[in-house]
């Protein structure tokens, strides 16, 4: 499955947008025009939705993806808009872009954008261990957009969707160590890769040979550790070594002790994980629902009663995370530690939506932005 854009072939031109309260701390404190880099992308197109769903002010629309994609349309509030070929001037005027077309890319030509005066959103990895750069999950770490000199990293999807609900915890009762064990979706590789989950299970389906070409394993009715390479060092892999770096850094907390393991399964959309937390002090599950029930971004869904926890599924489209499956880890005797499940979509809370709420906080004025 591709994710195509509208094939229009009317031409509007950036959209112009409905009179809406203007944010201020974009160039020109006015409205801005927003680019969007890898618009045609998986998370592309939500960055697309949710600025439309959550009525972003801005004053113009930039879609920019490759070549392949330069011509096409994609439909914004209504009314269709080009898709342009990304180039070096591209950012002329842009007040606000959004990257997500991989970390080559980002390196590339967010300085650029930077330098013409645009503040970046980067999804990629290219920036997010630097050290003068802000890695924000708002719901977290908001105050260290503070400090941002035009680049700032959204984190990984897995580390997303596992430090939401891990935060208010660590508020009340720090955490010690997480042990996490990710059930990670095919999305989280982009449009290609769900395009081949479908392909290769219909092809499984009708007994045809299958040859896997964006992933490096047979993906139907099967999973496999996560396909980032493993450093021989460490014996973690890419995705893995994220997750533990961008806790770390995310909580502030630079010898946070994280364990993980992620695979890819065989689920077309929202990341789940398995996590275990040790706190500093006994903590009893029903205090963990206390905590999460009123946690912002959180939902519980822990419905012993009917079996119905967390699940892809139904976290799929939701902006919170859902966790449930709360419970003491009885391989802790100390009552220190706690065992839970959780989905998240990655392509919402732990991409666009994530991408979106930081541009909300920069282009707000101070106290009235939403998380
Ligand atoms: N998927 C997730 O859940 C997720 C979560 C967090 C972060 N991210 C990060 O977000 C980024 C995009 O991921 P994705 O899943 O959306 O990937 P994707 O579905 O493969 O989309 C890639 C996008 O990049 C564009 N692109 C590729 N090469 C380009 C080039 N040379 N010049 C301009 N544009 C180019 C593509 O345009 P065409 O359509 O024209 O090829 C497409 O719009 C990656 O850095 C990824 O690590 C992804």
């Amino acid at each position: 499955m591709r994710l195509e854009p509208l094939n229009r072939s009317a031409n509007l031109g950036p959209v112009a947008s409905p009179a809406v309260a203007v944010p201020r701390g974009y160039a020109g404190h006015g409205a801005p025009l927003v680019a969007i880099v890898g618009a045609t992308g998986a998370v592309g197109v939500e960055l697309l939705r949710c600025l439309e769903r959550r009525r972003f002010p801005l004053s113009g629309l930039r879609l920019l993806a490759s070549a392949r994609s330069a011509g096409k349309t994609m439909e914004f509030r209504g009314a269709p808009v080009p898709v342009e070929e990304l180039t070096e001037d591209s950012f002329r005027g842009v007040g606000l872009a959004l990257f997500s077309a991989g970390s080559g890319i980002s390196k590339h030509y967010a300085p650029i954008a930077a330098r013409e005066g645009a503040i970046v959103v980067d999804n990629s990895s290219a920036f997010r261990m630097d050290a003068d750069v802000p890695l924000v999950v708002p719901e977290i770490n908001a105050d260290a957009l503070a400090g941002h000199r035009g680049i700032i990293a959204n984190p990984n999807c897995a580390a997303i969707v596992v430090g939401v609900p891990l935060w208010p915890i660590h508020q009340v009762n720090p955490i010690a160590r997480i042990i996490v064990a990710t059930y990670q979706a095919a999305s989280g590789a982009g449009a290609a890769a769900m395009a081949e989950l479908v392909d290769s299970t219909r092809a499984h389906l009708e007994g045809r040979a299958f040859a896997p070409k964006v992933l490096p394993h047979p993906y139907a009715f099967n999973l496999f550790s996560h396909n980032t390479p493993i450093d021989p060092r460490t014996g973690y892999n890419g995705e893995e070594s994220k997750v533990i770096a961008e806790t770390r850094k995310i909580f502030g907390v630079p010898d946070l002790r994280v364990s993980a393991t992620c695979v890819r399964v065989p689920v077309l959309r929202a990341h789940s994980a398995a996590v275990t937390i040790e706190c500093g002090r006994a903590i009893a599950p029903d205090e963990v629902r206390a905590i999460l029930a009123k946690a912002p971004g959180v939902k519980l869904v822990d419905d012993a009663a009917r079996n119905h926890f967390p699940m892809p599924l139904d976290a799929s489209g939701q902006d919170d995370v859902l966790v449930g499956r709360i419970r003491q880890d009885v391989s802790d005797p100390s009552g220190r530690s706690i065992a839970l499940f959780l989905a998240g979509d990655q392509l919402l809370k732990g991409a666009a939506l994530n991408a979106v709420q930081i541009a909300e906080l920069v282009g707000a004025p101070a106290g009235r932005a939403r998380a």
